[in-house]
């Protein structure tokens, strides 16, 4: 059983280095386990293992650190993998609402047409969760395409930026949102 604060989170925390950037004072960077092909591998291994008995129908990254991750845990799980795109990218896709990040502005999503079925159970990964924007715009593209959304995984979550209240605050109560480590 892997937990958030065991001796695999800290190994993989060990290699994921964060320092200041534009204010932030820890800005965390999947690049560090990447370059690290065990900790990548753990990362991957923890993620696929906890939704290996769910029925899942599918999986999607966010771009663009989201497509880093998604894939391998598609591979792991043989589900089939797509993109949410961020918007003006992508042929044939719906594009969503605009959202507000923890910094850099605004950006919206898209989805590709077809890739939710209705009744559809979707996992989405993405790296990092801060204030929950980005997820909050995901969790609404696969909702309004007729999709359920099982959990959304990421390796680090910013607690003290409170995804958690966003996305109640969306009605997104029956989302789960689960990271392998977090910070308060
Ligand atoms: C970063 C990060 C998450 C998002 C989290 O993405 O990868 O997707 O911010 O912030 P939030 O919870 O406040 O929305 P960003 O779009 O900055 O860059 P990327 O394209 O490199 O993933
Ligand atoms: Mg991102």
């Amino acid at each position: 059983e892997y937990v958030a604060d065991g001796p695999i989170a800290k190994r993989i925390a060990r290699v994921t280095p964060y320092f200041p950037f534009k204010g932030i004072p820890r800005f965390y960077d999947i690049g560090g386990f990447l370059k690290d092909p065990e900790a990548f591998a753990l990362v991957i291994e923890v993620l696929a293992n906890r939704y290996a008995a769910e029925r899942i129908d599918s999986i999607c990254g966010i771009d663009a650190r989201g497509f880093v991750l998604g894939p391998p845990i598609a591979l792991a799980l043989k589900k089939p993998f797509f993109m949410l795109r961020k918007k003006g990218k992508m042929p044939n896709a719906a594009t969503g609402a605009a959202y507000a990040k923890e910094y850099a502005g605004a950006d919206a999503l898209a989805i590709p047409r077809g890739a939710v079925k209705p009744g559809d159970r979707v996992l989405v990964i993405d790296d990092l969760v801060a204030t929950g924007g980005t997820l909050c715009a995901a969790v609404d593209l696969v909702k309004a395409a007729g999709g359920l959304v099982v959990e959304c995984a990421c390796v680090v979550e910013l607690k003290f930026l409170k995804a958690r209240a966003a996305f109640d605050a969306k009605g997104f109560t029956d989302v789960p949102i689960w990271a392998l480590m977090s910070e308060d």
